[in-house]
Protein backbone atom coordinates (compact mmCIF):
# COMPACT_ATOMS: atom_id res chain seq x y z
CA UNK A 1 0.00 0.00 0.00
CA UNK A 2 1.48 3.56 -1.02
CA UNK A 3 1.87 6.03 1.90
CA UNK A 4 1.85 9.76 1.75
CA UNK A 5 3.89 11.04 4.72
CA UNK A 6 4.87 15.07 5.71
CA UNK A 7 8.73 15.67 5.77
CA UNK A 8 9.88 18.64 8.10
CA UNK A 9 13.54 20.41 7.43
CA UNK A 10 14.88 23.61 7.91
CA UNK A 11 13.57 26.28 5.41
CA UNK A 12 17.17 26.89 3.78
CA UNK A 13 18.41 22.84 3.69
CA UNK A 14 14.53 21.16 2.21
CA UNK A 15 16.28 20.51 -1.25
CA UNK A 16 18.71 19.15 0.18
CA UNK A 17 16.39 16.74 2.56
CA UNK A 18 13.76 16.62 -0.78
CA UNK A 19 17.41 14.52 -2.41
CA UNK A 20 17.84 12.21 0.64
CA UNK A 21 14.30 11.12 0.97
CA UNK A 22 14.94 10.12 -2.93
CA UNK A 23 17.79 7.88 -1.67
CA UNK A 24 15.14 5.76 0.52
CA UNK A 25 12.79 4.63 -2.28
CA UNK A 26 13.46 5.19 -6.20
CA UNK A 27 10.17 5.43 -6.89
CA UNK A 28 8.91 7.94 -3.86
CA UNK A 29 7.40 10.59 -5.39
CA UNK A 30 7.35 14.28 -4.13
CA UNK A 31 5.08 16.36 -3.62
CA UNK A 32 4.65 20.27 -3.54
CA UNK A 33 6.37 22.31 -0.71
CA UNK A 34 3.08 23.41 1.63
CA UNK A 35 6.01 25.56 3.68
CA UNK A 36 9.60 26.18 3.43
CA UNK A 37 10.60 23.52 4.73
CA UNK A 38 7.81 21.42 4.78
CA UNK A 39 6.68 18.83 1.81
CA UNK A 40 4.46 15.86 1.23
CA UNK A 41 5.96 12.78 -0.04
CA UNK A 42 4.30 9.47 -1.33
CA UNK A 43 6.46 5.97 -1.44
CA UNK A 44 5.18 3.08 -3.13
CA UNK A 45 6.28 0.90 0.10
CA UNK A 46 4.12 0.30 3.84
CA UNK A 47 5.00 2.86 5.91
CA UNK A 48 6.26 1.03 8.66
CA UNK A 49 8.88 -0.56 6.12
CA UNK A 50 9.47 2.71 4.36
CA UNK A 51 10.09 4.54 8.26
CA UNK A 52 12.10 1.16 8.88
CA UNK A 53 14.43 1.85 6.05
CA UNK A 54 14.72 5.28 7.09
CA UNK A 55 15.98 4.06 10.36
CA UNK A 56 18.88 2.04 9.62
CA UNK A 57 20.63 5.48 7.82
CA UNK A 58 18.84 8.22 9.28
CA UNK A 59 18.55 11.34 7.25
CA UNK A 60 20.93 14.31 8.05
CA UNK A 61 18.73 17.55 6.43
CA UNK A 62 15.27 15.85 7.14
CA UNK A 63 14.30 16.52 11.06
CA UNK A 64 10.68 14.79 11.10
CA UNK A 65 8.73 12.98 9.08
CA UNK A 66 4.58 11.54 9.76
CA UNK A 67 2.86 9.40 7.38
CA UNK A 68 -0.52 11.17 6.34
CA UNK A 69 -3.83 8.73 7.65
CA UNK A 70 -5.84 11.86 6.81
CA UNK A 71 -6.79 14.93 5.00
CA UNK A 72 -9.26 17.09 6.53
CA UNK A 73 -10.29 20.40 4.57
CA UNK A 74 -10.21 23.43 6.99
CA UNK A 75 -12.75 26.23 7.37
CA UNK A 76 -10.54 27.90 9.92
CA UNK A 77 -13.97 27.53 12.58
CA UNK A 78 -14.33 25.98 15.25
CA UNK A 79 -16.40 23.01 13.24
CA UNK A 80 -12.27 22.00 12.10
CA UNK A 81 -12.13 20.53 15.56
CA UNK A 82 -15.35 18.37 15.24
CA UNK A 83 -14.21 17.49 11.81
CA UNK A 84 -10.67 16.31 12.72
CA UNK A 85 -12.14 14.42 15.91
CA UNK A 86 -14.14 12.51 13.02
CA UNK A 87 -10.84 11.99 11.33
CA UNK A 88 -9.00 10.48 14.16
CA UNK A 89 -12.02 8.58 15.14
CA UNK A 90 -11.96 6.66 11.55
CA UNK A 91 -8.39 6.27 11.59
CA UNK A 92 -7.96 2.88 11.47
CA UNK A 93 -4.58 2.88 13.13
CA UNK A 94 -6.25 3.54 16.09
CA UNK A 95 -7.52 0.18 16.37
CA UNK A 96 -3.84 -0.81 16.75
CA UNK A 97 -3.20 1.11 19.90
CA UNK A 98 -3.60 -1.06 22.92
CA UNK A 99 -4.83 0.65 25.84
CA UNK A 100 -2.45 2.32 28.46
CA UNK A 101 -0.31 2.93 25.86
CA UNK A 102 1.45 6.86 26.56
CA UNK A 103 0.63 8.64 23.39
CA UNK A 104 0.64 12.48 22.76
CA UNK A 105 -1.09 15.08 20.09
CA UNK A 106 1.69 17.64 18.50
CA UNK A 107 -0.12 20.18 16.91
CA UNK A 108 1.21 22.82 14.16
CA UNK A 109 -0.81 25.84 12.64
CA UNK A 110 0.56 27.82 9.39
CA UNK A 111 -0.93 30.74 7.74
CA UNK A 112 -1.31 30.94 4.04
CA UNK A 113 0.37 34.50 4.19
CA UNK A 114 3.14 35.61 6.24
CA UNK A 115 3.35 38.13 8.63
CA UNK A 116 -0.86 37.63 8.62
CA UNK A 117 -2.64 38.01 11.78
CA UNK A 118 -3.66 34.30 13.18
CA UNK A 119 -6.93 33.93 11.72
CA UNK A 120 -7.67 30.39 13.30
CA UNK A 121 -10.50 30.09 15.59
CA UNK A 122 -8.45 27.60 17.43
CA UNK A 123 -4.96 27.76 18.80
CA UNK A 124 -2.78 24.23 18.91
CA UNK A 125 -3.60 23.24 21.96
CA UNK A 126 -7.38 23.20 21.45
CA UNK A 127 -6.65 20.55 18.52
CA UNK A 128 -4.73 18.87 20.96
CA UNK A 129 -7.24 18.76 24.03
CA UNK A 130 -9.86 17.67 21.39
CA UNK A 131 -7.64 14.87 19.94
CA UNK A 132 -6.58 14.03 23.41
CA UNK A 133 -10.04 13.56 24.33
CA UNK A 134 -10.80 11.09 21.20
CA UNK A 135 -7.89 8.79 21.30
CA UNK A 136 -7.97 8.42 25.30
CA UNK A 137 -11.95 7.84 24.88
CA UNK A 138 -11.87 5.32 21.61
CA UNK A 139 -8.32 3.14 23.17
CA UNK A 140 -7.62 3.62 26.83
CA UNK A 141 -4.61 5.11 25.80
CA UNK A 142 -2.61 7.59 28.01
CA UNK A 143 -1.16 10.81 27.25
CA UNK A 144 2.25 11.15 28.45
CA UNK A 145 3.78 14.23 26.88
CA UNK A 146 7.49 13.53 27.99
CA UNK A 147 7.67 9.79 26.64
CA UNK A 148 5.17 9.11 24.56
CA UNK A 149 5.26 5.80 22.04
CA UNK A 150 2.93 7.18 20.31
CA UNK A 151 2.34 10.71 18.26
CA UNK A 152 -0.79 11.65 16.39
CA UNK A 153 0.95 14.55 14.69
CA UNK A 154 -1.21 17.47 13.18
CA UNK A 155 -0.43 20.15 10.69
CA UNK A 156 -2.66 22.47 9.28
CA UNK A 157 -1.45 24.10 6.04
CA UNK A 158 -2.71 25.80 3.01
CA UNK A 159 -6.05 25.19 3.66
CA UNK A 160 -6.16 21.46 4.87
CA UNK A 161 -4.78 19.46 7.90
CA UNK A 162 -3.03 16.25 7.63
CA UNK A 163 -3.34 13.78 10.32
CA UNK A 164 -1.08 10.59 11.35
CA UNK A 165 -0.62 8.47 13.91
CA UNK A 166 2.68 6.62 14.30
CA UNK A 167 5.33 5.20 16.99
CA UNK A 168 7.65 8.17 18.22
CA UNK A 169 10.61 6.45 17.38
CA UNK A 170 9.69 6.38 13.29
CA UNK A 171 9.00 10.17 13.47
CA UNK A 172 13.28 11.10 13.85
CA UNK A 173 12.54 13.32 16.51
CA UNK A 174 9.98 13.06 19.64
CA UNK A 175 9.40 16.68 19.16
CA UNK A 176 7.02 18.61 16.76
CA UNK A 177 8.62 18.94 13.39
CA UNK A 178 11.91 18.18 15.15
CA UNK A 179 11.75 21.34 17.20
CA UNK A 180 13.55 20.82 20.01
CA UNK A 181 12.97 23.70 22.58
CA UNK A 182 15.17 24.08 25.62
CA UNK A 183 14.52 26.00 28.30
CA UNK A 184 16.57 29.43 28.72
CA UNK A 185 19.00 29.25 31.63
CA UNK A 186 20.45 32.20 33.34
CA UNK A 187 24.06 30.44 32.96
CA UNK A 188 23.77 30.07 29.34
CA UNK A 189 27.24 31.66 27.71
CA UNK A 190 26.12 31.50 24.20
CA UNK A 191 23.06 30.17 21.47
CA UNK A 192 25.90 27.50 20.27
CA UNK A 193 25.23 25.44 23.69
CA UNK A 194 22.31 24.69 22.54
CA UNK A 195 23.79 22.39 19.58
CA UNK A 196 25.93 21.02 21.97
CA UNK A 197 23.13 20.20 24.34
CA UNK A 198 20.66 19.04 21.19
CA UNK A 199 23.48 17.07 19.82
CA UNK A 200 23.82 15.06 22.85
CA UNK A 201 20.01 14.61 22.76
CA UNK A 202 19.73 13.52 19.52
CA UNK A 203 22.33 11.09 19.38
CA UNK A 204 22.21 9.68 22.52
CA UNK A 205 25.14 10.20 23.91
CA UNK A 206 26.23 11.44 27.64
CA UNK A 207 29.51 13.16 28.35
CA UNK A 208 31.56 11.52 30.42
CA UNK A 209 31.93 12.76 34.21
CA UNK A 210 35.32 12.93 34.38
CA UNK A 211 38.81 13.12 31.89
CA UNK A 212 39.91 15.77 29.75
CA UNK A 213 38.45 17.49 26.55
CA UNK A 214 39.41 19.67 24.51
CA UNK A 215 37.37 22.18 22.51
CA UNK A 216 38.41 23.96 19.43
CA UNK A 217 37.12 27.16 18.32
CA UNK A 218 36.02 27.97 22.01
CA UNK A 219 34.92 31.41 22.02
CA UNK A 220 32.53 33.08 24.34
CA UNK A 221 32.64 29.27 26.00
CA UNK A 222 28.94 27.73 25.95
CA UNK A 223 30.61 24.80 24.92
CA UNK A 224 33.13 24.51 27.50
CA UNK A 225 30.93 25.44 29.91
CA UNK A 226 28.78 22.29 29.57
CA UNK A 227 31.93 20.38 29.33
CA UNK A 228 33.06 21.92 32.43
CA UNK A 229 29.64 21.38 34.39
CA UNK A 230 29.80 17.85 32.82
CA UNK A 231 32.99 17.24 35.47
CA UNK A 232 35.20 17.58 32.53
CA UNK A 233 38.47 19.15 32.69
CA UNK A 234 38.35 21.13 29.50
CA UNK A 235 41.47 22.81 27.02
CA UNK A 236 39.18 25.54 25.70
CA UNK A 237 41.57 26.81 22.09
CA UNK A 238 40.53 29.79 20.37
CA UNK A 239 42.23 33.09 19.57
CA UNK A 240 39.03 35.55 20.87
CA UNK A 241 38.58 35.65 24.49
CA UNK A 242 36.63 33.50 27.09
CA UNK A 243 33.39 35.02 28.36
CA UNK A 244 34.46 36.15 32.03
CA UNK A 245 31.90 33.81 34.06
CA UNK A 246 34.08 30.91 33.21
CA UNK A 247 36.24 32.47 35.52
CA UNK A 248 34.77 30.36 38.33
CA UNK A 249 35.97 27.45 36.74
CA UNK A 250 39.33 28.42 36.60
CA UNK A 251 40.90 25.25 38.43
CA UNK A 252 39.16 22.54 35.52
CA UNK A 253 39.88 25.32 32.78
CA UNK A 254 42.97 26.61 30.55
CA UNK A 255 42.45 29.07 27.91
CA UNK A 256 44.77 28.10 25.15
CA UNK A 257 44.58 31.33 22.95
CA UNK A 258 45.53 30.84 19.21
CA UNK A 259 44.32 28.42 16.89
CA UNK A 260 43.86 25.37 17.09
CA UNK A 261 46.23 24.20 14.12
CA UNK A 262 49.09 26.01 16.43
CA UNK A 263 48.00 24.06 19.85
CA UNK A 264 48.08 20.54 17.66
CA UNK A 265 51.48 21.50 16.28
CA UNK A 266 53.30 21.62 19.65
CA UNK A 267 50.88 18.68 21.21
CA UNK A 268 51.81 15.69 18.46
CA UNK A 269 55.37 15.59 19.71
CA UNK A 270 54.28 15.53 23.18
CA UNK A 271 53.95 12.24 23.57
CA UNK A 272 51.63 12.36 26.94
CA UNK A 273 49.21 14.34 24.90
CA UNK A 274 48.15 10.93 22.46
CA UNK A 275 45.24 9.49 23.19
CA UNK A 276 44.52 11.60 26.71
CA UNK A 277 41.17 13.23 25.40
CA UNK A 278 37.71 11.83 26.68
CA UNK A 279 36.47 14.26 24.23
CA UNK A 280 36.92 16.41 21.42
CA UNK A 281 34.82 18.66 19.94
CA UNK A 282 34.63 21.43 17.55
CA UNK A 283 32.71 24.15 16.56
CA UNK A 284 35.23 26.58 15.19
CA UNK A 285 33.99 28.86 11.92
CA UNK A 286 36.16 27.68 8.96
CA UNK A 287 34.58 25.79 5.49
CA UNK A 288 33.46 22.57 5.91
CA UNK A 289 36.08 20.16 4.47
CA UNK A 290 38.67 22.14 6.89
CA UNK A 291 37.16 21.35 9.61
CA UNK A 292 36.77 17.53 8.87
CA UNK A 293 40.78 17.68 8.00
CA UNK A 294 40.71 19.43 11.34
CA UNK A 295 39.04 16.47 13.16
CA UNK A 296 40.98 13.97 11.33
CA UNK A 297 44.29 15.94 12.33
CA UNK A 298 43.18 15.89 16.05
CA UNK A 299 42.20 11.94 16.18
CA UNK A 300 45.57 10.74 17.49
CA UNK A 301 44.92 12.83 20.75
CA UNK A 302 41.42 11.55 21.37
CA UNK A 303 41.34 7.88 23.30
CA UNK A 304 40.19 4.92 21.63
CA UNK A 305 37.19 5.08 23.42
CA UNK A 306 36.78 8.70 23.06
CA UNK A 307 33.54 10.96 21.76
CA UNK A 308 33.94 13.58 19.67
CA UNK A 309 31.79 16.07 17.87
CA UNK A 310 32.09 18.82 15.19
CA UNK A 311 29.67 21.37 13.08
CA UNK A 312 30.57 21.39 9.51
CA UNK A 313 29.36 25.01 8.21
CA UNK A 314 27.90 24.81 4.95
CA UNK A 315 27.27 27.90 1.97
CA UNK A 316 23.78 28.66 1.09
CA UNK A 317 22.83 26.76 -1.88
CA UNK A 318 23.30 28.23 -5.20
CA UNK A 319 22.67 26.96 -8.73
CA UNK A 320 26.72 25.69 -8.70
CA UNK A 321 26.81 25.47 -4.91
CA UNK A 322 25.06 22.17 -2.96
CA UNK A 323 25.76 22.03 0.48
CA UNK A 324 24.40 17.77 0.50
CA UNK A 325 27.27 17.63 -1.66
CA UNK A 326 29.68 19.33 0.39
CA UNK A 327 28.50 17.21 3.13
CA UNK A 328 29.11 14.62 1.51
CA UNK A 329 32.84 15.43 0.60
CA UNK A 330 33.39 16.36 4.41
CA UNK A 331 32.05 13.35 5.59
CA UNK A 332 33.99 10.69 3.64
CA UNK A 333 37.23 12.95 4.60
CA UNK A 334 35.84 12.07 8.10
CA UNK A 335 34.83 8.06 7.58
CA UNK A 336 38.56 7.44 6.99
CA UNK A 337 39.49 8.13 10.78
CA UNK A 338 35.78 8.07 12.38
CA UNK A 339 34.24 4.81 10.42
CA UNK A 340 31.12 5.22 12.92
CA UNK A 341 29.47 8.63 12.37
CA UNK A 342 26.25 10.12 12.54
CA UNK A 343 25.23 13.56 11.00
CA UNK A 344 22.31 15.81 11.50
CA UNK A 345 21.18 18.88 10.33
CA UNK A 346 19.98 20.10 14.50
CA UNK A 347 17.15 22.60 15.04
CA UNK A 348 19.64 24.90 16.99
CA UNK A 349 22.11 24.14 13.74
CA UNK A 350 21.83 27.58 11.60
CA UNK A 351 23.73 27.28 8.49
CA UNK A 352 25.77 24.26 9.27
CA UNK A 353 25.53 20.24 10.42
CA UNK A 354 26.44 18.48 13.24
CA UNK A 355 28.18 14.63 13.52
CA UNK A 356 29.08 12.40 16.11
CA UNK A 357 32.16 10.63 15.56
CA UNK A 358 33.85 7.54 17.22
CA UNK A 359 36.99 5.94 15.62
C1 LIG B 1 30.71 29.66 16.50
S1 LIG B 1 32.06 30.24 17.42
C2 LIG B 1 32.15 29.01 18.67
C3 LIG B 1 31.07 29.11 19.73
C4 LIG B 1 31.32 28.19 20.89
N1 LIG B 1 31.17 26.80 20.52
C5 LIG B 1 30.41 28.45 22.06
O1 LIG B 1 29.70 27.54 22.50
O2 LIG B 1 30.44 29.56 22.61
C6 LIG B 1 33.40 29.87 16.38
C7 LIG B 1 34.78 30.20 16.93
O3 LIG B 1 35.76 29.57 16.10
C8 LIG B 1 36.96 30.32 16.29
N2 LIG B 1 37.93 29.90 15.26
C9 LIG B 1 37.93 30.13 13.93
N3 LIG B 1 39.01 29.54 13.37
C10 LIG B 1 39.71 28.93 14.37
C11 LIG B 1 40.91 28.17 14.43
N4 LIG B 1 41.60 27.90 13.33
N5 LIG B 1 41.31 27.69 15.63
C12 LIG B 1 40.59 27.96 16.75
N6 LIG B 1 39.46 28.67 16.74
C13 LIG B 1 39.04 29.16 15.58
C14 LIG B 1 36.48 31.77 16.20
O4 LIG B 1 37.40 32.63 16.85
C15 LIG B 1 35.13 31.67 16.95
O5 LIG B 1 35.26 32.11 18.28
Amino acid sequence: MPSTFLVTSSDEFENAARVEMGRYDSKLKLGKSLEPGLFLATTQLNWDDFAAIVGQEPPIFARHLFPVHATVPLTKTETDLDKMAEAVEQMPRLEELAADTPFSVQARLFEEIEGQALSYAYTPFAIKERLVEVVQKKTGAVENIREPLEILSVVCSQGSAYLGLSPAELNLSGWAGGMRRFAKREEQISRAELKLQEALEVFEVELPTGGEALDLGASPGGWTRLLLEAGLKVTAIDPADLDPRLQKYEAALSHFQGHAERFLENSLADKFRLGRYAVLVSDVRMDANMAAHLMVSFAPLLARDGLAITTLKLPHETAKLKPAQLVEQALSILRKTYPNLQARQLFHNRSEITVLLRK
